[in-house]
């Protein structure tokens, strides 16, 4: 079997979780807690990283920093994880969905600004399967707007746009840190943030809002979103490792494009403007003379012992959420996030593939009809 992905864990994260547990320190306090926020945002080159539970809460925890509340709204992609919508439900927002790019298959700063109003308070970006989104027009239409500006860096740990990394540019980075990212921490997550107040607004909020005097005086409605010091010990090694990371998940994408070059079956994620694409997960498209549809294909790949993974269902085609979003957005449109559910998957995406794996895959890929 050739994995969709797997962690690459070795001894060095072995002896710093085995230094956690035999020191006691297991829970949210304890030295790697603070190792592995230091690190990451020295990293990044920004001022505050606070480590959290999950990429899923790390949104939530995003939109309490920059103030949303209830009744504001919150433009996010359609073409993406259930884990916005909910991160803007739980603030007691109202999810705006924005189709993605047919090339890039990011929001855009046009799509975006199609939906802007004088409610909506803030705009998630997604940087999608480590392509980052075309960020200097979403800024621009944010400054214009007074709109906060979140990235979630989930898929792009490492991407750079115009040099600069994603997570960095926007008032909060948020990342998930679960087993298939680029760095893993097991479960876990993460905020980066220069702005003093989104920080300390964000410790609390992971922490249940103690009382600063008096301790079980709470002096707001937090959750207890806190990572362990045993989850930050992995994170801390894994951190060693993310040049390298980046590196391998470079050259193995250049592996699957050169491959590909002659194959007229797919075609492969393309990296658009002036990026530097990290390439999370090597995603395919079907062409549109290949009668199979994304799940066909994937099981003709699983039968070869090949591992695959659609890509996302578009939110505006989830049901529970139906009855949350405005009447615009369920009678919208989405026709590339249609087409990318319904035609596409990502491909064994492991820092671990050799060039062979490679190009079985692309054998495999080749024979679809
Ligand atoms: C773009 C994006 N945001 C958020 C999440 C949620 O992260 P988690 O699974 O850590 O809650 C994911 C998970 O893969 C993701 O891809």
């Amino acid at each position: 079997m050739i994995p969709v992905s797997e962690p690459h864990l070795a001894e060095r994260e072995l002896e710093l979780v085995s230094e956690a547990v035999s020191t006691g320190w297991i829970s949210s306090a304890g030295k790697f807690i603070n190792a592995f926020q230091d690190r990451f945002a020295d990293y990044h080159g920004v001022g505050h990283c606070v480590a959290l539970s999950n990429g899923t809460a790390a949104l939530e925890v995003a939109l309490h920093a920059v103030g949303v509340k209830p009744g504001d709204e919150v433009i996010i992609p359609s073409f993406t994880i259930m884990s916005l919508a909910l991160a803007v439900l739980r603030t007691g927002a109202v999810p705006r969905l924005a189709d993605a790019h047919p090339d890039s298959w990011n929001i855009t700063a046009e799509g975006a600004a199609k939906l802007a109003n004088d409610k909506t308070a803030a705009i998630i970006v997604v940087h999608g399967f480590g392509q980052p989104a075309d960020m200097d027009p979403i800024l621009e239409l944010a400054q214009a707007h007074g709109l906060k500006v979140i990235e979630d860096t989930a898929q792009a740990i490492g991407s750079r746009y115009k040099g600069r990394l994603c997570g960095t540019m926007g008032d909060v980075g948020s990342f998930s840190l679960y087993a298939n990212k680029l760095i893993t921490t097991g479960e876990g997550g993460c905020i980066l943030t220069d702005n003093d107040d989104y920080a300390a607004r964000a410790r609390r909020y992971i922490n249940l809002y103690f009382g600063l005097t008096e301790r079980f005086a709470h002096e707001g409605l937090g959750y207890n979103f806190r990572m362990t010091n045993m989850q930050a010990a992995i994170g801390t090694a894994q951190l060693e490792q993310i040049e390298h990371m980046a590196a391998r998940k470079r050259e193995i994408g250049g592996w699957y494009a050169e491959a590909l070059a002659d194959c007229d079956t797919v075609d492969f994620q393309k990296t658009v403007g002036d990026v530097d694409h990290v390439y999370w997960m090597y995603c395919v498209v079907l062409r549109d003379h290949i009668q199979m549809d994304a799940m066909a294909a994937m099981k003709h790949l699983g039968d070869q012992g090949i591992g695959t993974r659609n890509l996302f269902k578009g939110l505006h085609a989830q049901d529970p959420l139906l009855p949350h979003l405005v009447q615009a957005d369920r009678e919208a449109a989405f026709p590339v996030a249609e087409h990318l559910y319904a035609r596409g998957f990502y491909v064994p995406s492991a820092v671990t593939l050799t060039r062979e794996d490679v190009q079985t895959v692309v054998n495999a890929l080749k024979e679809l009809r």
